[in-house]
């Protein structure tokens, strides 16, 4: 157990991705652990997921903090007290300041739910409808300074039908996700995923 691989993972609302994480850490083979889940809400779903199987978690919330990199830096001191390998964003819903992007450069990863660099930023279901897209789907990226713009490692899709909502999408979509960001982070703990020099967006 103490031997895994460690990740953090900050979240911000329903934690639908960390739960799929969280299921897969309780498979015996799985190699990683999950040392704490921090949000920036008080109020996010996601830490009674985590605190329901013992998970440490944290509440920073940016409302007492006047300026992003102030609170960026107190979420970077916060996350390295636990020493991760791995930083998982998992529906964090803020921009993280330079400072913070490089720091952990080539250890912070994001799930998109759109085939980037299709649709960056939000209401991508909606966006691929409306542009009459016949695919859809889901990205897992390193995190660069461009919103969405890191490196790709891994993308799942899905088929857009004509009766398709925004809502029938979104739950295809999170089913992917569910599905691929353990595969990623499973994959990344075994060394085979990695960043190299320039390649970050
Ligand atoms: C997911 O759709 C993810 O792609 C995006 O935020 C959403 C988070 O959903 N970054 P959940 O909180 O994991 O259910």
């Amino acid at each position: 157990m103490n031997n895994k691989f460690p990740i953090v993972i900050l979240i911000s609302g329903n934690g639908s991705n960390l739960q799929a994480i969280i299921d897969a850490t309780q498979q015996p083979d799985y190699p990683v652990t999950i040392k704490a889940v921090i949000s920036n809400k008080a109020n996010a779903y996601g830490l009674q997921r985590a605190q329901q199987v013992g998970i440490p978690t944290e509440i920073l919330s940016h409302k007492n903090y006047i300026a992003r990199q102030r609170y960026d830096q107190a979420l970077l001191k916060l996350v390295e007290c636990y020493q991760p390998k791995l930083v998982i964003l998992a529906g964090f819903m803020r921009i993280l300041s330079k400072d913070f992007v490089d720091h952990f450069s080539g250890r912070l990863l994001n799930i998109h739910p759109s085939l980037l660099p299709k649709y960056k930023g939000l209401n991508t279901h909606q966006r691929a409808i409306e542009a009459g897209d016949k695919i859809h789907g889901c990205t897992v990226h390193f995190v660069s300074n461009e919103l969405d713009s890191g490196k790709i490692i891994a993308q799942k899709q899905c088929d857009i039908s004509n009766d398709d909502t925004i809502e029938s999408l979104s739950a295809k979509v999170h089913q992917l996700e569910h599905q691929l960001y353990p595969e990623v982070i499973h994959q990344f703990a075994l060394g085979y995923i990695k960043l190299s020099g320039n390649d970050n967006g």
